[in-house]
């Protein structure tokens, strides 16, 4: 995660050079373990908290496009609920062929605030 990454351009909308970061949700909102379906900038995102730290990926399995955040978090692995495919929230990475990826975001805390960068450099 960054730690202010960028500035308030006073629309809701953070942005740096290369990143748009979207307000996502209060930091105190979710508890760690937590799944929190979300829809940003037309993007079906799952916001996860592991351990303190927020993780960001595609809400939808790039195998079927079943909603992951259906599925069961163990560690920093969940598992989609429709044919088990397991992913590593910290990259997006399929557990069983590193080459296949649901798509990750960056995310960052400020001032008590989730925020994801929807541009996602893990895209
Ligand atoms: S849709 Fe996720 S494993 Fe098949």
């Amino acid at each position: 995660m960054e730690k202010y990454p960028f500035f308030c351009d006073l629309t809701g909308v953070y942005m740096n050079r290369e990143k748009r970061w979207i307000f996502a949700i209060k930091e105190d909102e979710m508890a760690d373990g937590d799944k929190k379906p979300l829809l940003l900038e037309g993007e079906k995102v799952l916001l996860l908290r592991k351990d303190g730290d927020f993780f960001a990926i595609s809400n939808k399995c790039p195998h079927m496009e079943c909603p992951l955040s259906k599925g069961t978090l163990e560690g920093h692995v969940i598992k989609c609920p429709c044919h088990d495919w397991r992913f590593d929230i910290r990259s997006g990475e399929f557990l069983d062929a590193k080459e296949i990826k649901v798509p990750f975001y960056e995310t960052s805390i400020m001032e008590g605030s989730v925020f994801v960068n929807v541009e996602g450099a893990g895209k």
